[in-house]
């Protein structure tokens, strides 16, 4: 299937973003999204529809974001006369679409999606996203962008308790690592989820580690 259109689209719709939601991020998760796929279904082919289906769900995944778009229904509309055009048919059109409107991080806080076996490969990947060297690269742009301190030793570790206290963007960055990040490798669905998402936590431990080393000189 050719995701020529869809690849355009998003670039279009991701123009100027910089929240950590740009149009390279939707291309990453794009990427790993189908390679942990055919990595746990070593018999599934690249060009396969199902295939098409994790790649298209990571592509468009942020283009109905409130924080990166101002009218997510009209996107919505967009995207479902975009898809059928590129040869997605209505089931398919269905999965993509119910994935990408219930895969977000916050809105799984306090309720749990069961997602389609393709849509848990794009929430993997976006999750994984928030892990690693580029994790760590968003969560300081991020809390840059909102005027947020670095760390604050006043501040003690603090795990997530609900939707409200995750959209204040009031706390440290460094907390957010412990607030967020450290918990997200529990959460993962798929095999191939599990195991990249523990690799990039261990660096991420490793990073914080020599954070507070450095910090407490
Ligand atoms: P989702 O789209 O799944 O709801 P977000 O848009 O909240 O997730 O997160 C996007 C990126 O911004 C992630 O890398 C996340 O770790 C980071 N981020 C979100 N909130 C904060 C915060 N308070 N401080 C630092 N980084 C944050
Ligand atoms: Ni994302």
């Amino acid at each position: 299937m050719d995701l020529t259109r869809i690849v355009d689209f998003v670039q279009k719709q991701l123009e100027g973003e910089k929240t950590g939601h740009d149009f390279y991020h939707g291309q990453r998760v794009a990427h790993l999204a189908s390679k942990m796929y055919l990595k746990d279904h070593p018999d599934a082919h690249e060009n396969s529809r199902v295939v098409a289906i994790i790649k298209t769900g990571g592509y468009l995944h942020d283009t109905i974001d409130e924080k990166v778009c101002a009218d997510p229904a009209a996107v919505v509309a967009k995207i479902k006369k975009l898809l059928p055009e590129v040869g997605f048919e209505e089931l398919e059109v269905k999965d993509i679409l119910f994935t990408i409107q219930h895969m977000s991080f916050s809105q799984n806080i306090e309720h749990h999606y069961e997602l389609p076996l393709t849509g848990q490969y794009v929430q993997d990947a976006d999750r994984i996203e928030s892990l690693g060297a580029i994790g760590i690269a968003r969560a300081f742009t991020y809390g840059g962008k909102h005027g947020n301190e670095i760390y604050d030793p006043k501040i003690k570790a603090q795990k997530l308790v609900n939707h409200d206290q995750y959209r204040k963007h009031t706390e440290t960055t460094i907390n957010h690592f412990h607030e967020k990040l450290f918990t997200l490798e529990k959460l993962m669905n798929t095999e191939s989820g599990k195991v990249e998402a523990h690799r990039r936590t261990d660096y991420m431990r490793y990073f914080v580690d020599e954070f507070m080393d450095e910090w407490n000189v």
